[in-house]
């Protein structure tokens, strides 16, 4: 309905999609960067019918119990670490996020966080421009190969799937972990099943994590994780910094235990620039862009809009995680 009314929590991301929500509905849009203040967040989700959110806006009980008029919350992510999907589906509000349109941005990222951690591309790049490039020595430099390696993946989803492919195109063997075994992916890559996290840590030179940020994965790579590692293998996070214990991981790329880590996540986000992690050589660090090519971030700005305009039609929403909540209101 033309006066149904949405409150969007960014006006540059997806200018677009914004555009297109405009035609239909009475909107408004936060102008800075940053999140709105929780206070206006309370107010805007009191008010309105929907809400179109980023993965660093806050939607918990509180919000959504008091949010009485609202029927949907699109998330433009597939990760939905920052909504109380239980809450939202008592209070009959539907969550919208963004499966399918992301997967293949996100890996072709992480083979460049692979590729860049284990020939020191980006390494490289800052001594040269710290000016240290003064012989020819390609000694300190020396790196590690990927084409023949051992890839593990924990957490087979869509994404896990489309790095797997791609470690097929460098010869590595696969090795995964996941909530469910993935038959038609052993047959189609060669994927080779673990039934415990362990045994890919212990096996694989680049471990990559895939797996969602929920109560179980929360801190689930930490000491006893990393030491399982070999001191040649690498880490490589771009789900959600959570996941991993970040003193843990920085005593373990300190100490040896393991060759190095990427990460484009972390807690929290931004990263305080006097982090210990930061003073490593041996890792890598991206400001949470695994997605963010130009042509996938306008697709989930897409996704997110549909989402909505279904939501608020009554129909079925391209990707909703809480199909049950419909009809509690
Ligand atoms: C980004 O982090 C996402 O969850 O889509």
């Amino acid at each position: 309905m033309p006066d149904d009314r949405i409150f969007i929590t960014r006006s540059h991301i997806i200018p677009e999609a914004i555009a297109y929500l405009d035609g239909i509905y009475d909107i408004e849009v936060w102008q800075q960067n940053s999140p709105p203040p929780r206070t206006l967040m309370l107010e805007k989700a009191q008010e309105c019918d929907a809400l179109l959110t980023e993965v660093t806006d806050i939607i918990d009980a509180e919000l959504l119990d008091s949010a009485t008029s609202l029927k949907v919350v699109a998330n433009r992510a597939v990760g939905l670490d920052n909504i109380d999907i239980p809450a939202a589906t008592r209070n009959g509000i539907l969550i919208g996020n963004t499966p399918g349109v992301l997967h293949e941005s996100c890996a072709d990222f992480t083979f460049g966080l692979i590729l860049s951690l284990a020939r020191n591309i980006a390494y490289g790049e800052r001594r040269i421009r710290a000016g240290e490039w003064k012989v020819f020595d390609q000694i300190p430099y020396l790196g590690t190969d990927v084409h023949g390696a051992t890839l593990g993946i924990i957490g087979m989803g869509l994404i896990g799937t489309a790095v797997a492919r791609r470690a097929r195109a460098f010869d590595m063997r696969i090795v995964y972990h996941s909530r469910s075994r993935k038959p038609e992916i052993e047959n189609e890559l060669g994927a080779e099943w673990r039934d415990d996290m362990d045994s890919v840590l212990s096996e694989a030179d680049y471990v990559s994590l895939h797996m969602p940020l929920t109560p179980e994965t929360e801190f689930m790579i930490g000491k006893r994780e990393l030491d399982l590692m070999q001191p040649t293998a690498f880490l490589i996070n771009t789900t959600r910094g959570r996941t991993v214990n970040p003193r843990e991981l920085y005593d373990a790329l300190a100490g040896g235990v393991i060759a190095g880590a990427a990460i484009d996540v972390t807690d929290p986000e931004p990263i305080p620039i006097d982090d210990p992690l930061l003073s490593l050589d041996n890792l890598l660090i991206t400001p949470h862009i695994a997605s963010a090519s130009r042509q996938t971030v306008r697709r989930m700005g897409q996704m997110s809009a549909a989402n909505i305009i279904a939501a608020l039609n009554g129909e079925p929403m391209p990707g909703c995680v809480n199909p049950q909540a419909l009809g509690k209101k």
